[in-house]
């Protein structure tokens, strides 16, 4: 009689869950990937992934992050110094063979994805069209459905490197483009509104500093009585004027916006605020890191050069 033994049976597929926060950062920002199982069982590990698309199959090939080549033993994983938008994907244990869970983070960064109209709120009956703009010749537009990625030609119009949402279709979804050479665009979060009435908001996040006016729209008629702006839900603006004027935008003005009037009520939309040079403690970062690699190769150079000297001296 041998010892026995304990058999684990795992089930056909538990999908693991991928989850990213902060879903909207600045360059340079850290971002935490969580992978949730269902039924964990001890001693398993997780992997993780980046998503680098691949145009010809409209597919990814995955590529194992750093720091996670034997799996980490906890469920999330930190990735810092986030620069550009990506795909992550988590698998946990080597069993599983196809990774499932997909999920982007989305970094507010180069605006490389253009939407018009542009706005973040628009009329079911508006056709908007997302356009890619880079150096990439191909493009794909790309948005995130329950938990895998759908492509724009699936539902939509793709026309080179352009996405059209036709008039009446309905679409409340984050967007963003993906090259063949791998390159993630910035992300927008597109609605199209059933109702009467939409808050005209910038689509992409704003520059401290800059103005920026956010205004009320009614589909089918002008706006003749008074609007109100409110704030994450806080009335800042009750008087007859009719747009919302912030000179210049600081970092308290991010939140979530919308308007009211003639007894109707806009959803709301978040507007977020970028830094006026990118993150200047990321930027600070890099000078430092460049001036102490310029310092040591300059001692490098000094002392290859003695050395040389020296050298010469002996053979003399
Ligand atoms: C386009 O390519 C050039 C040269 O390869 C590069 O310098 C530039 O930064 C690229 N632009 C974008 C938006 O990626
Ligand atoms: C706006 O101000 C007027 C007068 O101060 C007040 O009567 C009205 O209730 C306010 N509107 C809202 C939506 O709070
Ligand atoms: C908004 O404010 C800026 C700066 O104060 C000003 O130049 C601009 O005319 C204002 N726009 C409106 C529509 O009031
Ligand atoms: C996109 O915008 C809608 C409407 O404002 C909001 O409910 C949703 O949470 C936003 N999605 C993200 C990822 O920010």
């Amino acid at each position: 009689w041998s010892d026995p033994i304990t058999l684990t049976v795992l089930s056909s597929s538990p999908q693991p869950v991928l989850t990213v926060s902060p879903l909207w950062l600045s360059p340079g920002d850290s971002v935490t990937l969580n992978c949730e199982v269902k039924h964990p069982s001890a001693g398993w590990r997780f992997y993780w992934y980046e998503a680098i698309p691949k145009l010809s199959d409209n597919s990814y090939n995955y590529q194992l992050l750093s720091g996670s080549r034997d799996g980490t033993e906890k469920y999330s994983f930190i990735v810092h110094g986030q620069t550009h938008t990506a795909g992550y994907v988590c698998r946990p244990t080597v069993q599983h063979t196809q990774p499932n869970a997909k999920l982007v983070s989305l970094v507010s960064g180069c605006s490389s994805l253009t939407v018009s109209p542009e706005r973040a709120q628009h009329f079911i009956s508006d056709s908007v069209s997302l356009e890619c703009k880079g150096n990439s010749t191909q493009w794909r537009v790309k948005f995130q459905e329950d938990s895998s990625l759908a492509d724009c030609s699936l539902w939509d119009k793709m026309t080179g490197s352009t996405c059209t949402i036709e008039e009446y279709r309905s679409r409340n979804n984050v967007y963003w483009c993906e090259s063949g050479s791998g390159e993630f665009s910035n992300a927008v979060n597109i609605t199209k509104q059933k109702y009467e009435i939409i808050l005209v908001s910038p689509v992409h996040p704003v520059t401290e500093g800059s103005s920026v006016i956010l205004s009320c729209r009614l589909r089918s008629s002008d706006i003749v009585s008074n609007v109100f702006f409110y704030q994450n839900n806080k009335l800042i603006q009750n008087d007859t004027r009719k747009e919302l004027n912030i000179s210049a935008v600081s970092k308290s003005d991010e939140g979530f916006y919308k308007c009211q009037t003639s007894g109707r009520e806009s959803s709301q939309s978040w507007m977020s605020v970028k830094g006026e040079l990118g993150n200047p403690s990321y930027l600070l970062m890099l000078m430092i890191v460049g001036l102490i690699c310029g310092v040591v190769l300059i001692i490098l150079l000094l002392l290859l050069y003695r050395c040389r000297q020296s050298k010469g001296e002996t053979f003399i």
